[in-house]
């Protein structure tokens, strides 16, 4: 990521106050300085740049200008290489505005400026700033994204989330983000004693803010490779969020990780569909219950229809031989497809790892339970490796006794 030392993020040159009315409150939502925005036109931007360092993001308006093409030209000597320039005027004429495109001019907006208009424009010129440039961009890194969706509160998705974490950073040495999606009531940063600090949230607030500057300076680290976004939001109000910053998010991990685990709480299915969409695997932790078996089905059917491109991994956690609701031959049954990972329940083990304040594979490395989530991190490797294919379908054919699928049809039905 290049970001010279002393470049201001963003700098103004307007004409009229009228413009700068609008423009202002733009620059504070990206968290700029709204001292930047400066009144006058393209030539103060000459004079002020000829003697001082260029802004990242440049913005001229060029109303005044009897010549602008020319004048342009004289703005291009004395601005450094790098800076994206944004050009504003009232001459809505499609020959300028190709003419300043092509003398390298990033966008020509037309007054009256509207809010919307000014965001969308400073958004792009954000993301053609940090795109790599030229020959220092290097070949697309490989990158597996997984979400771990629990069927249940208590099943133990957030325990498989910071433990893959903790195995993929620390065992496999391979750089990891974790982000918690249980906004309100995370326990990723809490699992491994840490402050969730305030990323998240600031994330959330400001979605048009997040880069891979950004994404450095919030997550905490756990580690040498693995960066935690997490958050106790405050509970005394809803989440204010269309869900674009997890999106965001995501998009920067892809760039600096090779493994990206989201904990995804199922409402956040319901209320943020989209959030799967760069996602490539989907691990529904499922325990060996009534409750669970259903929340499985209606998940995995979930999956089926709204992310097709997510391969899913069914993960059965603390199973205990014996005493279960549903046996695991009745639960692969119902939900039509084998299992593909058992984790038994281990109390001890549970107590340790809290007690320790570190993640479950961390603090029982030789247990049963650590020996199935490597299972699991080792699945989602070879999964990576062949994305793509199908995931593995299996178990079919036999008849389901408690009939679940029947149960749900009802039920949906009744829902209708
Ligand atoms: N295999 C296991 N054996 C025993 N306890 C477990 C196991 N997996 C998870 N737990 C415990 O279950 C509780 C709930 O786990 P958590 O991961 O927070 O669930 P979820 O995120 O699905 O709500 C935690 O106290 C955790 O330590
Ligand atoms: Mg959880």
């Amino acid at each position: 990521m290049s970001m010279p030392g002393n470049r201001d993020p963003f700098a103004a040159y307007i004409c009229d106050e009228t413009a700068l009315d609008v423009l202002r409150p733009v620059v504070i939502e990206l968290g700029w300085q709204p001292e930047k925005c400066n009144k006058g036109g393209l030539r103060n931007a000459v004079q002020s740049l000829s003697v001082s360092a260029s802004p990242n993001i440049l913005m001229v308006d060029l109303s005044e200008s009897g010549d602008p093409l020319n004048d342009i030209n004289a703005l291009a000597e004395v601005c450094e290489p790098g800076t994206v320039v944004i050009a504003i005027g009232q001459v809505n004429d499609v020959r300028l505005y190709r003419d300043l495109l092509g003398s390298g001019i990033n966008d020509y907006l037309l007054k009256p400026l509207s809010a919307s208009v000014l965001r969308d424009s400073l958004n792009a010129a954000q993301q053609v700033f940090a795109a790599p440039r030229g020959v220092e961009s290097d070949a697309v890194k490989r990158h597996i994204s997984t979400a771990i969706i629990g069927t249940r509160g208590g099943v133990g998705a957030s325990t498989l989330a910071t433990s893959l974490a903790w195995h993929y950073s620390a065992d496999k040495k391979m750089p990891t983000a974790l982000l918690d999606l249980d906004v309100h009531f995370g326990t990723g940063a809490l699992t491994l004693d840490l402050e969730p600090g305030r990323g998240l949230t600031d994330a959330i607030d400001n979605p048009s803010r997040i880069d891979g500057l950004f994404i450095e300076r919030a997550m905490i680290r756990a580690n040498d490779n693995l960066a935690i976004l997490s958050a106790e939001a405050p509970i005394n109000s809803p989440l204010m969020t269309d869900g674009a910053a997890f999106l965001q998010l995501q998009e920067e991990f892809r760039h600096a990780f090779e493994m990206t685990l989201v904990d995804l709480p199922r409402n956040m299915l319901i209320n943020f569909p989209h959030v799967l969409n760069d996602v490539n695997i989907a691990v529904v932790v499922c325990e060996m219950t009534l409750a669970s078996a259903r929340d499985t089905i209606r998940v995995l059917s979930w999956l089926k229809a709204n992310a097709g491109h997510v391969t899913p991994m069914v993960v059965a956690n603390k199973v205990q031989a014996g005493t279960a609701e549903i046996s695991k031959a009745d639960f692969e049954a119902s939900i039509e497809r084998k299992i593909d990972v058992s984790i038994p329940l281990d109390q001890k083990a549970a107590s340790i790892a809290a007690k320790l304040g570190k993640t479950f594979v961390d603090a029982n490395g030789s247990s049963k339970v650590s020996g199935g989530i490597k299972q699991v991190a080792s699945k989602i490797i070879g999964l990576g490796d062949t994305e793509g294919e199908d995931g593995a379908e299996a178990g079919g054919g036999k008849k389901s006794l408690f009939d679940l699928k029947g149960l749900m049809a009802k039920k949906d039905k009744a829902d209708a």
